[in-house]
């Protein structure tokens, strides 16, 4: 079955960036594609350390194995589509998913690119300005890794500054809906049978 791994980079569990994700994977799910939601934010993650032992070692994982992004990694490499979700944090993403994106980049490139040709698809939540920026960020670690990008009828944000404000953003779910339905046509293409 077709897997779409969704990674929340907020500390707000069920907050916006949360609500826009489900929206995306409750349409991946109406198309029989299979989900998972990994709450990622406020778990405590190290940066890249730049010890290149991936590089080194070439098995799949960062060296670093006190937290969970090697489980992480794993289940990118397992899915066929990849969601990173984020806030917008002084106009980029936090630190949680710069970390997850540092790492898991760098153990893709060091075997054999195997985040190649994977969907990826970001989305991001904001209270007012940034979230292109943020958007800009996590499309750099798509495209850089050759995973396929797919579009919506706007960029992927939705506008909200406290928890559920964006269900008010009728536009911000409606791309997330579009989202869903581009990221389920274009896996169904490339994995369909
Ligand atoms: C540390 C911090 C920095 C923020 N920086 C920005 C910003 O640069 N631009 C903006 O419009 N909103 C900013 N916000 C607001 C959040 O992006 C907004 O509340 C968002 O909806 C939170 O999503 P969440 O509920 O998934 O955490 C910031 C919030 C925090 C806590």
């Amino acid at each position: 079955m077709i897997k779409v791994a969704a990674f929340n980079g907020s500390p707000r569990k069920n907050g916006n960036t949360a609500i826009l994700l489900q929206t995306v994977l409750d349409t991946l799910r109406k198309q029989e594609i299979e989900t998972a939601f990994i709450q990622a934010g406020g778990e405590r993650v190290s940066g890249c350390r730049a010890c290149y032992q991936c590089r080194k070692n070439r098995d799949g994982r960062c060296s670093i194995t006190d937290d969970p992004v090697n489980e992480w990694i794993g289940l990118m490499r397992d899915s066929q589509g990849i969601l990173l979700g984020s806030p917008t944090y002084f106009a980029d993403i936090t630190p949680e998913m710069k970390a997850l994106i540092d790492r898991a980049g760098f153990v893709s490139r060091m075997n054999d690119h195997f985040l190649r040709r994977k969907a990826g698809a970001a989305v991001v939540s904001v209270r007012r300005a940034g979230a292109i920026h943020a958007f800009d960020t996590i499309n750099h670690f798509f495209t850089i890794s050759q995973m396929i990008v797919p579009g919506s009828t706007y960029w992927n944000l939705g506008i909200g500054r406290n928890i559920g404000d964006v269900r008010e953003d009728e536009e911000g779910l409606a791309t997330m809906t579009a989202l869903g339905e581009n990221m389920a046509w274009l896996l169904n293409k490339l994995h369909g049978g």
